[in-house]
């Protein structure tokens, strides 16, 4: 059978298999689902930030032309909130008292034969407030503050000795903004009920996430309610946890007795799925003369709704980062009046790594030691915390490799040293070590007399494609040619997967889809086990091998049958093979689960008259691991720099400090990079395939965006000699 041991690092950038599907606009998005007798809804929004409900007055919506129902905390229903997962809490569900919690927040939802009359019947909801102060500021003495929310804090060895004993210390602190998810696709929900069966499709990340919650809400068996998610306008994490506009389009479709569509408007897509939350971070660190480190302390508050739970560790992956004896990290929570918060591209470590990785340049700076060679000088070459040998880590190479594709050895150190006419030119760099996360999935393989496959996990691709490199893996894992399997997702019919998300789908559903596919090999083993016409008689799966859509003896492919041949032979219209895969536990196999590592490499220009700063190109040096398909990762690359050039340049939600509302909630006021923001990025895919992981890969949705920020702002140092601990980077703080 194939092992990984026999596969390149680098799998064929082939192209998209849906591309096709999606550029001739044929991919069926969930807003795109409509129905006979379909209804729509709209859902009304709080226009305060914090207190209670007065009065609602629903009687002139109700009587307006083509509404069919108006829903609001005085009518609804008790809805049960979704269960826990493993890492994180579902949010509360929506209109189950007259309390307020955030600016935006839904107070009512209203349902009419078209989008329009409900729109405008929505606008004739009256609603008296009783305001209170909002929480809003994360120093606010009245806040509540929740320390180590997830038990992650570290302490190891002696912080306060290992600052004592510095020749050189640097201490400082970073502030990050709130930022929007902003997924190009707006977030529908088409919702219909058959009796107590309940059919949805919704734009989210995590069908089996979705099906829980709304079964746990209406109290109906999980086996009763379908999601289906076969394609979604992007998510960057939005579509991680359940929301309530999902809940309450189900509702609306109960109490209407119809199918009903919801989609979300731009400015809804502020507050109703979720924002990576502020932070204030501070850090010490200490060194000997030589660059070592003797202490690290990261110490990170970020902000969580009044009530709600969420998974956001900042300062946490410092602990492992870096082989420094002493380190010490903090995480906590401050309580306010905000939307709640979600996970966004690479949460946590994109705002703990701008901090950590800002301040090592720091302190290369106060010691007169070149960046790389500081992190080189404190290179983990074991776990920190465990104490054990990763699984994969190429990090000196992404550090080597990088830095030479890049020329980082003919930098002139001294700031403000380098100029192009009138530009002052600046290189910067930083280091990333992602997290690991891997859970466990189920997959299903069949194969069928046409000699075709049908490979299925109710997982999603959110644009990172899933759909392409699980249809690689299964056609190299069968013997298959590409254009004879076919692989479905997206349907909670199918068997269960994880959420797509901390870069940890395609590790468990790849692991997955190769148990499925040995699982079915074996099933077409066991129908010739006893065939006196098989070549493959009495085979193990150790014995054979898989090509051009047949089975053979290893080294000898003359003596093999076809799939097709074995299932005529035995009247068999197909086989079929369940697979699943669950990562083991650290200890248990006596090395660290490695997540992958970067190093990423900024040149930056920046006009000293108008503060402007534009990125001039990009060297991303990546272990991944094992790669499937070189293009869809370097895509994934490529889009999420573009994200961490708008987290040190451009992007921040404002929310406005006396009511809470937010300001720019659009994405003519909410700036992203455009293409003239973005320069050449180069990306080089280092290291090997990964030992924990069967099939060797690690996942690589997210570290494209972490590094981003710290090496455009070390880069706009080297350029200026001004330290921006603040992001964005925006011509005022530069000037
Ligand atoms: Mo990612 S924030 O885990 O979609």
């Amino acid at each position: 059978m194939t092992t990984i041991e026999a596969v390149r690092l680098i799998g064929p950038g082939v192209d998209r298999v849906d591309g096709p599907l999606k550029v001739t606009g044929s991919a069926p998005y969930p807003g795109d689902f409509s129905f006979a007798n379909m209804a729509h809804a709209v859902l009304v929004r709080a226009t305060v930030a914090a207190g209670r409900i007065r009065r609602i007055e629903a009687a002139a919506a109700e009587a307006a032309p083509g509404v069919l129902a108006v829903i609001t905390h005085r009518n609804a229903p008790k809805l049960e909130r979704g269960p826990d997962t493993p890492a994180w809490r579902q949010p509360p569900p929506p209109l189950q008292d007259n309390r307020i919690l955030h600016y935006g927040q839904y107070i009512g939802v209203v349902v009419a034969e078209t989008a329009e009359q409900a729109t405008a019947a929505a606008r004739l909801i009256e609603t008296d407030y009783e305001p209170t102060e909002p929480l809003l500021d994360l120093d606010d003495p009245r806040a509540e503050v929740l320390t180590n929310p997830w038990g992650l804090d570290a302490h190891r060895g002696d912080l306060a000795a290992g600052l004592a004993s510095a020749d050189v210390t640097v201490e400082a602190t970073y502030t990050t903004p709130d930022e929007t998810n902003n997924p190009m696709g707006l977030f529908a929900t088409v919702a219909f009920w058959d009796g107590d069966s309940l059919t949805v499709h919704d734009s989210n990340q995590w069908p089996h996430g979705v099906r829980a919650t709304l079964a746990a809400a209406f109290g109906v068996p999980e086996s009763g309610v379908r999601v289906l998610t076969p394609f979604v306008g992007g998510g960057f994490g939005a579509g991680l946890r359940v929301w309530p506009h999902v809940v309450l389009t189900a509702l609306a479709a109960r109490t209407a007795g119809r199918p009903v569509k919801l989609v979300l408007t731009r400015p809804q897509m502020f507050t109703g799925i979720g924002h990576r939350t502020r932070t204030v971070q501070h850090i010490r660190l200490g060194a000997d003369r030589s660059g070592h480190l003797t202490a690290l302390d990261h110490e990170a508050k970020a902000s969580i709704t009044v009530e709600d739970e969420t998974y956001e560790p900042v300062a946490a992956d410092s602990a492992t980062a870096y082989a420094c004896p002493n380190a010490d990290t903090r995480d906590s929570q401050a309580r306010l009046n905000i939307p709640n918060p979600t996970f966004m591209r690479a949460p946590g470590e994109a705002q703990g790594n701008f901090a950590l990785e800002s301040a090592l340049d720091e302190l290369a700076y106060a010691i007169g030691l070149d960046p790389l060679e500081l992190r080189l000088r404190n290179y983990a070459e074991d776990h920190p915390q465990l104490g054990l040998p990763w699984s994969s880590k190429a990090l000196r190479a992404c550090y080597e490799q990088g830095a030479e594709r890049f020329g980082w050895w003919s930098r002139n150190p001294r700031p403000g040293s380098m100029r192009d006419g009138s530009w002052l030119v600046g290189y910067g760099m930083a280091g990333v070590s992602f997290f690991w996360i891997q859970m466990p999935c189920q997959a299903s393989a069949s194969i069928r007399r046409d000699g075709t496959a049908f490979m299925r996990s109710a997982a999603t691709d959110i644009g990172t494609g899933t759909y392409t490199v699980m249809t690689q893996l299964s056609a190299e894992l069968l013997g298959l040619r590409l254009d004879q399997v076919r692989f479905g997702l997206g349907d909670t019919d199918m068997p269960m997967a994880p959420p797509a998300g901390g870069s940890g789908l395609t590790a468990a559903l790849g692991n997955a889809v190769q148990a499925a596919c040995r699982k079915v090999i074996q099933a077409f083993l066991d129908t010739v086990a006893d065939d006196p016409g098989s070549p493959l008689r009495g085979c193990r799966l150790d014995d054979v091998t898989v090509a051009d859509g047949r089975i053979h003896h290893i080294n000898e492919p003359a003596r093999g049958e076809a799939y097709s041949d074995i299932l005529a032979r035995h009247g068999l219209d197909e086989l079929t093979a369940d697979g699943d895969s669950a990562p083991p536990k650290a200890q248990d196999v006596g090395m660290a689960p490695a997540g992958a590592f970067a190093a990423r490499f900024v040149e930056v220009r920046v006009d000293p008259d108008l503060g402007l700063v534009q990125v001039a190109r990009v060297v991303s040096a990546i272990d991944g691991g094992r790669i499937l398909n070189e293009k869809t990762a370097t895509s994934q690359i490529i889009g999420a720099t573009v994200g961490g050039i708008g987290m040190a340049l451009l992007e921040e939600t404002v929310t406005d400090p006396a009511t809470g509302r937010i300001a720019n909630a659009n994405l003519g006021d909410y700036l992203v990079p455009v293409n003239a923001d973005v320069p050449g990025l180069e990306v080089l895919f280092v290291g090997e395939p990964d030992r924990f992981n069967p099939i060797g890969v690690k996942g690589v949705g997210e570290i494209g965006l972490v590094g981003m920020a710290a090496a455009i702002a070390n880069a706009v140092f080297h350029a200026t000699g001004r330290r921006i601990r603040s992001l964005p980077i925006t011509i005022d703080r530069l000037l």
